[in-house]
């Protein structure tokens, strides 16, 4: 990464796209941690031990396992949906730390635990997913995804939302007291779900660097979970700030002001690729639905879609956040407009050659992904 590019970037920054301050500080330490079996080094009263809650409510179909016995500071996990009767085969039970592999629910993907009653994963997927959090007995969601939460959804459920996005790059240290602060008071009140899109990545780092800087756990444990999560090597940032986590004190965490939005407005240029994403999501419907509208998506027009995307990645190489970045950043933006331009007029003109079309899809699709490596998935800009 060249320097110049660095710093003229770090001018640009707005509340969205976030400083990976994280990344100095520990820069030379090797990016694969050693498992976190030695023991750990937490200051706070609940220990991550990985036999405080049982992994499941086993053949009785009743969920409820928690330490009851142990510190005070824990918080009991609830895991019976409904009542004690409900069969097994119903009863949702939160991850723990004793998991080794991420956890799927309707709804709800990639769920991994960073302490108890605090999990990482998916963005909860319509009323299922919000349904299979509120069998975890999940009370809060702290989403750090760039997408509107849906907070009339968790209302339905019980849930409040916390929203507090973060980049791919990182997070500064602002941020990184704000995820400490609304972790800490809302698990106070009951088990904590933090997701982003997928649940790999961002949250996964976000949910480290909390925990961590809560005394719940070490870095080391926090890497290794993030590994648990499938948080890819490229994202040094993520990684980066849930080494650099360390506990902080009670009143460095006090002073953060403690009342945290619902919704946070993304930039317009993270608002358009949250929306790239989406039309592209939609193409590639199109595409399983052999180049037309699909059933289960009446309401998608072909050459509408790729001519939205077109749109969206020209207004985004035009934006003042592209004017800021060294001239190839506007430049990949409009050469990836140009093939969603292409794609749009191989539609209008009715082309039905499927390998053909899928040829310029994949184009598009290289390039948000090329750009993504160089210019997102690191501490680049
Ligand atoms: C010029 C390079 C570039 C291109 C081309 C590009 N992106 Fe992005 N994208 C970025 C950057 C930089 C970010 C991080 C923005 C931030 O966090 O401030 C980003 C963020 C995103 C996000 C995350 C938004 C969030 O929730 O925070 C999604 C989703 C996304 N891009 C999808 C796409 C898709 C789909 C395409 C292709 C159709 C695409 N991008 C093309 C640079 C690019």
């Amino acid at each position: 990464m060249h320097q110049s590019i660095r710093l003229a970037a770090l001018a640009t920054l707005t509340a969205t796209a976030l400083l990976a301050a994280c990344e100095s500080s520990n820069k030379s330490r090797p990016d694969q941690p050693g498992a976190s079996s030695t023991a750990p080094a937490a200051s706070a009263a609940s220990q991550p031990s990985s036999s405080s809650v049982s992994a499941s409510g086993s053949s009785s179909g009743k969920g409820v396992t928690a330490s009851a016995t142990a510190q005070p500071a824990l918080t009991p996990i609830t895991v019976a949906p409904g009542k004690a009767t409900a069969p097994a085969a119903s009863a949702v039970s939160i991850p723990t730390m004793a998991d080794t592999k991420p956890k799927d629910f309707q709804g709800i993907h990639n769920a991994v635990a960073y302490h108890d009653g605090y999990v990482s994963g998916s963005m909860p997927e319509g009323e299922a997913g919000f349904a299979s959090l509120k069998a975890m007995g999940i009370k809060t969601i702290i989403s750090v995804d760039g997408a509107i939460p849906e907070v009339d959804l968790a209302a339905k459920h019980g849930m409040t939302y916390i929203h507090l996005p973060i980049g791919y790059s990182g997070f500064d240290d602002t941020r990184k007291k704000e995820l400490t602060r609304a972790t800490r008071d809302a698990h106070a009140k009951g088990p904590v779900y933090i997701h982003c899109h997928h649940g790999k990545h961002r949250s996964a780092g976000a949910a480290a660097a909390a925990a961590s800087s809560l005394g719940w756990i070490t870095p080391d444990q926090g890497v290794a979970r993030m590994k648990v999560s499938g948080t890819a090597a490229a994202y040094t940032g993520l990684y980066a700030c849930a080494r650099a986590a360390t506990p902080l004190d009670r009143a460095v965490i006090d002073a953060v002001p403690a009342s945290f939005p619902p919704i946070s407005r993304p930039s317009g240029f993270v608002q358009g690729m949250v929306d790239a994403d989406l039309a592209l999501e939609h193409l590639v419907a199109i595409e399983k639905a052999g180049w037309k509208v699909p059933t289960n998506h009446p309401d998608l027009v072909p050459a509408a879609e790729a001519g939205k995307l077109a749109n969206l990645l020209r207004f985004m190489a035009e934006s003042d956040r592209s004017k800021k970045h060294p001239v190839d950043f506007a430049a990949f933006l409009m050469k990836n407009s140009d093939e969603a331009t292409a794609l749009e007029d191989a539609l209008v003109a009715g082309k039905s050659n499927a390998a053909d079309l899928s040829k310029l899809l994949n184009a598009i699709n290289t390039s948000c992904k090329d750009c993504h490596t160089k210019w997102r998935n690191e501490a680049a800009y």
